[in-house]
């Protein structure tokens, strides 16, 4: 049976939370396979709201099981916080496994990850502040600290101070901070470790028996393929690898297994943090996009950039991630202008290009070439099929298939669970 992977296609907050939701009361696992508390994924149901960061957003569908992939950095007091603000409003959590693989997120990589973005001063990355970067470093330095960890005091002790040996160097040497004691980090970690032990196991081995045993498993990713560690806007992106091949990696499973990779695609596109992003608008449409998008990070609070559709990125997703389907989002946001531009191609240097750039230099140097698309007025939030769109809406949603590269199977016309037009089955 069918393992799908979810992700973003652009740069984060395409609405992976509600889309992943959505499928969620017919798959049996959810897994999120990297990434950590960075994440913020959004869930509208009925007149509940919920905002994730760690957990999959499958926690919300009873009969399916949570899975945390060895891929993920975690943070434990964010884990238990976030499962005892569910718990409190009902939400049964019980059924949640974590790898003992993935990588725990220490007090001292969030402190890392703060002064260095201090000290990048205007060249910082504008990075969530949660630890990421450091965590994935320790990981790849084979310094880091793992879930397992936890259970063994010796073990843990001397992974801690080898890890602070050289970070205290750092903090005290180079940023001017005091050091941090081993002691008080592996008394502070084993205090989370019994109330984390029950949802611990080896989730590679479960994750292939149920594909055996021809469960649905459904990969949630975080952040987005442009955010993408190899894939992305490099040195602008996240720590972790968010396209579809992170998968296989951040949860054991191989790439024979997965037979469908969903592209969560906004309407039009927003990121959070620096670097380049050739359609922002710096205009009353980019503010009237934020207005109406609400656009406003769900971890940071910070205001998303906001800009027009990017064909050139779209495509560009639909190659690195080998995307089987779109699940386009947010149409009903770009209801009542004339006319909407949308951008098929750069102008870099003078020279028009029609895919996306290796180069960095030359991405900073892209303008959107722009194409423009008869708008509509007519409210769509009550739509239920394709047929309900007005044309413009239709045609809208046409063009943008057929520039991006894979079929639009579904389409959010406003952030609750049934304002969806599907299109094409996922299951
Ligand atoms: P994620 O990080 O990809 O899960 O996305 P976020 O949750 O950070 O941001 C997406 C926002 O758009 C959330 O507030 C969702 O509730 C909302 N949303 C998702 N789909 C739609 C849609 O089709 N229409 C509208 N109006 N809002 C949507
Ligand atoms: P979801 O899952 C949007 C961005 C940060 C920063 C860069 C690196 O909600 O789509 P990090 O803390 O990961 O080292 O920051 O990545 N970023 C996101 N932007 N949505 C996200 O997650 C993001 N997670 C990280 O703003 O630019
Ligand atoms: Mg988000």
């Amino acid at each position: 049976m069918p393992a799908l992977v979810l992700l973003g296609a652009q740069w984060g907050d395409e609405g992976k939370g509600k889309a992943t939701d959505l499928l969620g009361g017919s798959v049996d696992y959810v897994v999120r396979y990297q990434g950590g508390n960075n994440a913020g994924h959004t869930v509208v149901v009925g007149d509940q709201k919920y905002a994730l960061h760690l957990l999959p957003s499958g926690i919300l569908s009873p009969g399916c099981t949570p899975v945390i992939g060895n891929g993920v950095v975690v943070d434990p007091s964010v884990l238990l916080s976030e499962l005892s603000g569910l718990n409190e409003r009902g939400v049964d959590t019980s059924k949640l496994l974590i790898s003992g693989n993935a990588h725990i997120i220490t007090p001292y990589n969030v402190t890392v990850d703060k002064v260095t973005e201090r000290f990048l001063g205007k060249r910082k990355i504008g990075t969530t502040g949660r630890g990421i970067g450091p965590t994935y470093a320790d990981k790849i330095n084979r310094v880091g600290i793992r879930v397992q960890d936890l259970y063994d005091e010796s073990i843990l002790t001397q992974k801690v101070e080898a890890a602070l040996d050289a970070k205290n160097q750092i903090l005290t040497k180079l940023y001017n901070r005091r050091a941090i004691a081993a002691g008080q980090v592996v008394e502070e970690l084993l205090g989370y470790a019994e109330q984390i032990r029950p949802y611990v196991a080896d989730t590679v081995l479960v994750l292939n028996q149920a594909l055996d045993d021809d469960k649905v498993v459904l990969f949630e990713g975080g952040q987005g393929t442009l955010l993408d560690i190899d894939h992305g806007t490099y040195p602008f992106v996240t720590s972790s690898n968010p396209t579809a091949g992170g998968a296989c990696t951040g949860a054991g499973v191989g790439p024979t297994k997965i037979s469908r990779v969903i592209g969560i695609l906004k309407a039009y596109t927003t990121r959070v943090g620096a670097g380049p992003f050739p359609t922002e608008l710096f205009d009353k449409d980019g503010e009237a996009l934020r207005e109406i998008g609400g656009e406003r990070g769900v971890t940071t609070g910070r205001d998303r950039r906001c800009g027009w559709f990017d064909a050139v990125i779209a495509r560009y997703a639909t190659r690195v991630n080998g995307l089987t389907d779109f699940f386009l989002t947010k149409l009903d946001v770009l209801t009542g202008w004339e006319q909407i531009p949308v951008c098929v191609a750069y102008e870099i240097d003078g020279k028009r290009v029609e895919e996306l750039p290796y180069s960095q230099t030359d991405f900073h140097h892209a303008k959107p070439v722009y194409e423009m698309l008869p708008g509509w007025s007519e409210d769509i939030t009550g739509a239920k099929t394709f047929s309900d769109l007005p044309k413009n809406a239709q045609a809208y949603v046409k063009a943008l298939e057929e520039m991006s590269g894979a079929p639009i199977s579904a389409i959010g016309v406003g952030p609750g669970r049934d304002e969806t037009i599907e299109i094409n089955s996922f299951l």
